[in-house]
């Protein structure tokens, strides 16, 4: 029970690879509160696996006060923040994608970092402790051509982890992220364009593992960062990638 007696928010956990790391928080005896946009979705997710749901928009300010509010009455305190929630554009040339999209992938993959950390930061600071887990992805560190935007998203959630935790570390608060691989979920098709046998060979073809990463794969590396065990661990952004980046 790594963690044992830890409350955990997990934005974008009705889905994926939120899911994964909510049902092995709560396998490892935390409290987990789902946020997500779908706010339905959430709902049925938390039933499924006894979690506590909210509807938010990670990149709406208003969404993620209401979200703090709501994770304090219903679990007391915040010891976890996972920000999961994330969205990719379209694989297009880098000029073909639109700025609506642009903007879509910047606010919820960067601006909801900031959100979250202007609202539950000053509580994890005046408790002394808390952990902080980034999703950011290998596409910040070995990018793919025709999703540069989205891959520029995630380089900004490495250094804003390594940002964040020179700065934290003072107070208890460490920060960390894991570099996901291309996932069984269900954004993976978005970032292939097309989910035929011929691409999902050619993605795979590049992780010498030789698999799809799974939400599992997540929850047990994010469990581990998050726990105690982890104590003397932050700013790292993990690749969680089989070997995809080396
Ligand atoms: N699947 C992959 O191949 C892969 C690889 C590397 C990194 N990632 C990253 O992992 C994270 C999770 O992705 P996934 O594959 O599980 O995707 P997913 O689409 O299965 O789940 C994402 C969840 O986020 C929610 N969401 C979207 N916008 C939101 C918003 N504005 N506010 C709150 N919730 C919102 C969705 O409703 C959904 O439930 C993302 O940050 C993604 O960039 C995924």
């Amino acid at each position: 029970m790594k963690l044992d007696g830890k409350t955990a928010i997990i934005t974008g956990g009705a889905s994926g690879f939120g899911l994964g790391i909510a049902e092995k928080f709560l396998a490892e005896g935390a409290t987990v509160l789902i946020a997500d946009i779908d706010g339905a979705a959430a709902e049925g997710a938390a039933q499924g696996i006894g979690a506590f749901a909210a509807q938010c928009d990670v990149s709406k300010d208003a969404d993620v006060a209401a979200l703090t509010a709501t994770a304090i009455a219903k679990m007391g305190r915040i010891d976890i923040l996972v920000n999961n929630a994330g969205v990719t554009h379209l694989p297009a040339a880098m000029e073909d994608v639109s700025e609506e999209d642009f903007d879509r992938v910047l606010n919820v993959n960067t601006k909801s970092v900031y959100l979250a950390a202007k609202h539950i930061i000053p509580l994890m600071k005046a408790q002394g402790s808390g952990a902080v887990l980034n999703v950011a992805s290998t596409a910040g560190v070995s990018p793919r051509p025709r999703l540069s935007w989205y891959n520029a998203s995630k380089g900004w959630m490495i250094t804003a982890t390594k940002s964040m935790a020179v700065e934290l570390a003072p107070a208890g608060v460490r920060v960390n992220a894991i570099n996901p691989v291309a996932g069984e979920t269900p954004l993976l098709k978005s970032f292939m364009g097309e989910d035929t046998p011929e691409m999902r060979a050619k993605f795979v073809s590049t992780i010498p593992i030789g698999r799809f990463s799974t939400p599992q794969d997540m929850g047990n590396a994010a469990a581990f960062l998050c726990s105690d065990e982890a104590s003397m661990i932050t700013g790292v952004a993990m690749e969680v990638d089989g070997g995809r980046c080396i």
